[in-house]
């Protein structure tokens, strides 16, 4: 790319940066770090105030390699997929795999991964792998990458980190986007850009029960689909299987599967090789629909974590079961909302159908996932989609253009609205657009999101603040997940559609 020579600067019109990111999770820091690296200045923005307010942060299991095969991952992504997964999308994926890694994780932050007792890389796995290829620090590897990606980015002489901060609309013109207006000032900041790469996360928020941070209110997608972006497969909710049961919800990682954990029902029975040959380790749409099955008919279902070293070799998963009072060896689990396989469609660089807009990590559908996500798949994903889209955003010079002007006539009246709307939205998503779905309900469920968004747009008219853009953004994130499913009738990957026929969730494919 050429080397661009315009400079983060403030104007009277507002501001201008050569790339501006939005979010700040592995992606996001991940396009900063490759746009910075071919010379451009770069401005991130987040409206996080700490690390763990970004998904990666709270990622568990780690970071799949290919560990020399390529072709194997394929096919694990492809399989765990349902076949619906984009080969040459997956290429881009496995292809760039080990050399992102080991570039920025191992020789540029120095992650310090697990080893084995001979210092050699310990490689785990999960569920629907077919090999021992994952990176991993503990279970918490998305916090020992996090944060010194954070740290890294935030010393980068030419990339300025600007924390708590949101970006409420993209700035456009003619097909052609050129920032944001951020929530900076009452009425709104324009930061214009050469290119906005958008790396905003998921859309936990839109769930009760979800394994994201509260504030994945899926904005960037939101306003890419309000600028016209093209978006796609956004029915392709994941549901982890293995959420804690109970108050305050953590995840409990695949990876406590992978490595011999096992689920019983509440008759104290192992399930799950009558419902996948792949037994514990199915893919975890099959797994999340079996266990949601067993709960309904046997009252509970627990993680059975006997067969490992719980404490020793999982302690930050320990302390959390501590901290909850959980005792013993099992943990009582349900599925929870997890990652959006879907999200703004983009190519092989993170380009979306708008001209210098990029989409990186969960928010971008880049259909490497399809319709259902292999697991330690979305860390990566976001490393080398990240890397290149950043690569690919420099060398534009930022234009100022006409920016959308935001009112702030009472900025105090909506934190009791937003928060009235947000529980109803989760009610609607959770009630109709769950783990399992019916063509009826769907429709009920896009009429009263219809109704919500409409309140919510007669006061986004009138007012500027944070909690009213994010419920603006769930909700036109909400329809998007209605259409979708309304739209697609076949049950594949994580939508599920149930039919007149269907009894329960999910039957055993053996008999009992
Ligand atoms: C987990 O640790 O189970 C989650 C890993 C992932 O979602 O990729």
């Amino acid at each position: 790319m050429t080397e661009t020579t315009t400079s983060t600067a403030t104007t009277t019109d507002g501001e201008t940066t050569d790339v501006l990111v939005v979010g700040s999770g592995i992606a996001g820091c991940a396009a900063a770090l490759s746009a910075a690296r071919e010379g451009a200045e770069v401005l991130l923005l987040t409206k996080a105030t700490k690390p763990d307010d970004a998904s990666t942060d709270w990622a568990q299991g780690g970071i799949s390699t290919t560990r020399g095969d390529s072709e194997s991952l394929k096919r694990d992504i492809i399989a765990a997929s349902d076949g619906t997964a984009d080969p040459a999308a997956v290429d881009t994926l496995v292809n760039h795999a080990d050399d992102a890694v080991e570039d920025v994780l191992i020789d540029t932050l120095e992650v310090g991964f697990d080893e084995t007792a001979d210092g050699d890389l310990d490689y785990t796995r999960e569920a629907a792998h077919s090999e021992f290829r994952i990176l991993h620090v503990d279970a918490a590897t998305g916090t020992h990458i996090l944060r010194p990606f954070l740290q890294y980015v935030d010393d980068h002489d030419r990339i300025e980190v600007r924390q708590d901060t949101a970006a409420l609309e993209l700035i456009t013109n003619e097909g052609r986007v050129h920032g944001v207006v951020s929530d900076e000032e009452p009425t709104g900041k324009p930061i214009y850009a050469g290119a906005t790469v958008l790396a905003t996360g998921g859309v936990g928020a839109l769930y009760s029960r979800s394994t994201n941070p509260d504030d994945a209110t899926g904005d960037g997608i939101a306003m890419a689909a309000l600028a016209g972006a093209d978006i796609a497969d956004m029915e392709y909710i994941q549901f982890h299987p293995t959420a804690y049961d109970g108050e305050d919800p953590f995840l409990l990682s695949e990876a406590l599967r992978g490595e011999g954990a096992v689920l019983r029902n509440g008759d104290g029975e192992r399930f799950m090789d009558d419902y996948h040959p792949q037994g514990d380790l199915a893919p975890r749409d099959v797994v999340a629909r079996a266990v949601e099955a067993e709960r309904e008919a046997t009252g509970e279902v627990v993680l059975d974590v006997s067969p490992l070293e719980f404490e020793t070799d999982y302690p930050a998963i320990a302390e959390k079961c501590r901290d909850r009072g959980i005792e013993g060896d099992e943990i009582p689990v349900a599925p929870s909302e997890h990652f959006l396989c879907g999200g703004i469609d983009v190519d092989d660089r993170g380009r979306t159908s708008l001209d210098r807009l990029y989409a990186v990590g969960e928010c971008a559908r880049t259909g490497v996932h399809g319709a259902n996500r292999l697991a330690s798949t979305s860390l990566l994903e976001g490393l080398v989609w990240g890397l290149r889209a950043g690569d690919d955003a420099t060398g534009f010079d930022p234009e100022v253009v006409e920016a959308p002007k935001l009112l702030n006539r009472d900025p105090e009246l909506p934190e009791r609205f937003a928060a009235e709307k947000f529980t109803r939205l989760q009610q609607t998503m959770d009630e109709y657009l769950g783990l399992e779905r019916d063509p009826d309900e769907i429709a009920r469920a896009s009429a009263v999101l219809r109704r919500l968004k409409g309140e919510v747009d007669a006061y986004i008219r009138t007012r500027t603040a944070r909690d009213l853009y994010e419920l603006r953004n769930a909700s036109v994130v909400a329809l998007l997940i209605a259409r979708a499913a309304g739209e697609n009738t076949e049950s594949v990957g994580c939508h599920y559609v149930a039919t007149d026929a269907d009894e329960s969730t999910v039957e055993p494919t053996a008999d009992d």
